[in-house]
């Protein structure tokens, strides 16, 4: 590389917010694990849009997602593609099962991610809003919100602003009466959940042991420490892909069966090298280290006299302050970059790996200070 080229890389670099520098509190994302940054850097010429010509890199998603599809109870016939995120997964949940019934409205609850607003947009489709009640989707409105028309109901595992539940339980029964596809955006809560669960630290159902949930999305690029961009989306039944699938003479394998063309097979790659390198218990520690930070931080913020908008149920912490804007522009002076919620009222606080007990401690300090 030429020294002027490096030296302007280094510069804007150097502008740039690290992860490893710990001040990062409003992120979902976090420092990739060096398994997942040495796959990548292996694997970054692959393309498994053209998976004739990358066959290794297409084997390596398959067992990418068979190895979550495990962990988050998928049946035999299930089918799992890479996405680039949970935007894409979700995108792509309602473009299959709007083709699947020919059906225009979906039922997403008023906290769900901005993603099903432009998925609604891109692909006109009808948005229903599911209410809440305590904070989540409220399971006794679904059916007064169902119509002909609907095409699938949406339910989230690990709120964006609040990390919360959903009652998916109650959720999957009314679906499977009904006969309606349900998504569950886990993009955040599918690799936490499940290590909570076995840590005894939650009960909630939320995956394909429910018989009623018809898709799952699930982010490796957030808690599953591989690289940006890696998200998937698992089908109970790999035959409803084939909604999607078109005909593409230029590459080799003739169809493509995603909504990006070209795909990172870099991101696979990672995948798969940082679930087999961390494996079931390597994540459940993971989740055990950031729901401990989480407590620590709760019980900090509240003994500085600051109320949570929620009782954490995973690792994200919403932080009640008065004009949680103003609040946030005078942390970011001091370094700090949280999430804001203003609907809440709220700074919002992710206990992603990278956040330790002694940021905590600085944060807490800090925060006291720009408020008082
Ligand atoms: C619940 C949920 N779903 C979907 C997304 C979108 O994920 P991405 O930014 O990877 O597209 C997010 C992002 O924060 C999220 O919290």
């Amino acid at each position: 590389m030429k020294p002027q080229v490096r030296e302007a890389l280094r510069r804007s670099r150097a502008r740039d917010f690290s992860f490893a520098q710990g001040r990062i509190l409003g992120s979902m994302c976090t420092l990739p694990h060096p398994a997942a940054v040495e796959a990548f850097t292996q694997f970054m010429e692959t393309n498994l849009g053209d998976p004739e010509l990358f066959p290794g890199t297409q084997e390596l998603e398959c067992k990418a997602v068979e190895r979550l599809g495990h962990w988050l109870h998928a049946p035999a016939g299930m089918g799992g593609r890479m996405t680039s995120g949970g935007t894409e997964s979700n995108l792509t949940a309602l473009w299959i099962f709007t083709s699947l019934t020919g059906k225009r409205e979906v039922v997403v609850p008023q906290h769900a991610h901005f993603s099903f607003a432009k998925a609604a947009s891109l692909m006109q489709v009808k948005i229903k809003d599911l209410p809440l009640r305590n904070q989540v989707a409220d399971a006794r409105r679904l059916q007064q919100t169902l119509t002909p028309d609907t095409a699938c109901v949406v339910g989230v595992a690990g709120t964006t602003n609040l990390g919360l539940v959903d009652p998916i339980e109650e959720m999957s029964e009314m679906c499977r009466e009904e006969h309606v596809p349900l998504h569950v955006d886990a993009a955040f809560g599918g690799l936490v959940i499940p290590f909570l669960r076995s840590l005894g630290k939650t009960e909630r159902r939320f995956d394909f042991e429910l018989p009623g949930v018809s898709s799952v999305a699930v982010d490796p690029h957030k808690m599953g420490l591989s690289v940006i961009p890696s998200g998937m989306l698992l089908l109970r039944e790999e035959r409803w892909w084939e909604e999607i699938a078109v005909a593409s003479a230029c590459t080799h394998t003739q169809r493509q069966v995603s909504l990006l063309g070209t795909r990172p097979g870099g991101a696979a790659a990672a995948t798969y090298a940082v679930l087999e390198e961390l494996g079931w218990e390597g994540y459940r520690e993971v989740v055990r280290s950031c729901m401990e930070t989480t407590e620590y931080a709760a019980r900090m913020v509240e003994e500085a006299g600051f109320s949570l908008a929620a009782r954490p149920e995973l690792n994200l912490l919403g932080v009640q302050v008065t004009h949680p804007q103003e609040v946030a522009a005078r942390l970011s002076e001091k370094n700090w970059k949280v999430g804001v919620d203003p609907a809440r009222g709220c700074i919002r606080i992710v206990c992603m790996p990278h956040v330790k007990k002694t940021l905590i401690d600085d944060f807490v300090s800090d925060l006291r200070s720009v408020t008082a």
